[in-house]
């Protein structure tokens, strides 16, 4: 079994990612986030928004419709850009249009899907009467939203250029080949942010190089190892790029696209002004100039960095000899639960009272876990298998010295905290 085997069955198993639709056989390229999946995307969210816009002066946020006027898709160019007859490289996955291709794929060698005249966008309709609904799409990427609301920013803000704004949300395409789990979906979120710089090329190109080792050192920082990280420069950029790079992880035998960072230019700025007419130039306070700033845009996966996060973290280890254990060594910060608690026998109700209220204590701080199902070798194992940190024990010496049995999922140390001590221990450890 390869690792996105081993990673699309553990998250099944054990409730991190669903098949779409599964009841139903299945709806391709969906996939629902179980009870752990959704912690562990929504801790993925919540550091991105940690480390962009709360602990930044110079980014806000934004969260904006899915659904939106059709003219922004003609803006974009999206409407446009792919509306022509496509293939799509079955083993790349690059799209070429199909009157510009031989018969493999000159990137790889791969062959071609056949020719569709397709859109990538999803159409959906709007309105209440059958007949007169207004057909628009659901939004191709998050980018959009952020731009038609520029102006809005500028002038109920206090932001000053350079400043970005940051959105995540969720993003709907018509991929012609769906797969390799959620990799590559028809519905996905994005984590995104809009850097506006002056319009200046040198200082621009300054910004897009800060943000390619800005985004990639966040990665780094949430334990993803340093060697399944590298940059990817685009060699063919797409309508709106004056520079674009990717940042892609090592998935064994290949390396796959993580996040984009792109240097828009004016692209977006210029063709929403043009197809709206409102003025959305910008005013320089210091030069007193009215300009349209350029974009670096920081453009990743959320689906896609929580499969990664998950391949990064997944270690087949021997615990003792012919003992094997699975372990999923997630940052404690983006793992589902911080801690699991245990009474050591199920059957003893002193020990049950006492780890509940140790338990309930916890769950005001903490996403906590309760097991007493099995002998703890097996409820470390479980526990070890969903990437819980730490596993707290409740024994019969807890309920005479107050102190438990904190036990390490990596070092699989044990040591004797105080009750008392536990949380500021646990804080300490996992450093929110
Ligand atoms: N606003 C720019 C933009 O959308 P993109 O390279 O098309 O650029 C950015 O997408 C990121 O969104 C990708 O790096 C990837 O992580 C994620 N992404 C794109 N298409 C996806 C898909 N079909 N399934 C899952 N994630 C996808």
């Amino acid at each position: 079994m390869d690792l996105f085997e081993k990673i699309t069955s553990l998250a099944k198993r054990r409730g991190f990612v669903y098949p779409g639709s599964e009841i139903y056989g299945g709806f391709a390229g969906t996939w629902d986030y179980g009870p752990l999946g959704v912690e562990l995307k929504r801790n993925i969210k919540n550091e991105f928004w940690k480390n962009m816009v709360t602990m930044r002066e110079n980014i806000v946020g934004l969260d904006a419709a899915i659904v939106m006027h059709p003219r922004v898709w003609e803006a974009s160019g999206h409407v446009e850009s792919f509306a022509d007859p496509l293939v799509e490289c079955k083993k790349c996955h690059k799209r070429f249009r199909a009157d510009q291709v031989g018969e493999k794929c000159g990137e790889c060698g791969g062959e071609f899907t056949g020719a569709k005249q397709f859109n990538l966008l999803m159409e959906t309709a709007v309105g209440v009467v059958e007949g007169s609904k207004q057909k628009t799409y659901l939004r191709g990427e998050i980018t959009q939203g952020v731009h038609v609301n520029f102006k809005n920013v500028v002038d109920s803000t206090r932001v000053k250029i350079p400043f970005g704004i940051a959105q995540v949300g969720k993003a709907f395409r018509n991929e012609i080949t769906p797969g390799q789990f959620t990799f590559r979906s028809r519905e996905f979120e994005q984590m995104e942010v809009q850097f506006y710089v002056p319009r200046d090329d040198q200082k621009s190109m300054e910004w897009f190089e800060y943000w390619k080792e800005e985004r990639k050192s966040w990665y780094e920082s949430l334990g993803m190892r340093k060697e399944n990280l590298r940059f990817k420069d685009h060699e063919a950029l797409a309508h709106y790029a004056r520079a674009a790079c990717d940042i892609e992880y090592n998935v064994g035998d290949d390396w796959k696209e993580m996040e984009g960072i792109h240097h828009r230019g004016d692209w977006d700025l210029r063709r929403h002004q043009e197809f709206s007419k409102q003025d959305l130039t910008y005013f320089d306070d210091a030069t007193k100039e009215n300009y349209l700033p350029y974009v670096i845009e920081t453009s990743g996966g959320v689906d896609r960095a929580t499969l990664f996060f998950l391949m990064d973290a997944y270690h087949e280890e021997e615990v003792k000899e012919g003992e094997m254990r699975t372990v999923l060594k997630l940052h404690p910060k983006l793992a589902p639960y911080k801690a699991a608690v245990f009474p050591l026998l199920a059957n003893k109700p002193e020990l049950t009272e006492c780890a509940q209220k140790i338990y309930k204590e916890l769950q005001k701080s903490f996403m906590v876990t309760w097991d007493d199902r099995g002998n703890i070798g097996k409820r470390y194992r479980a526990q070890d298998e969903i990437g819980t940190p730490y596993c707290v024990t409740v024994d019969f010496d807890s309920l005479e010295k107050g102190d438990v049995t904190v036990r390490d999922r990596d070092t699989m140390q044990q040591e004797r905290v105080k009750i008392s001590e536990l949380e500021n221990y646990l804080h300490k450890k996992i450093a929110l």
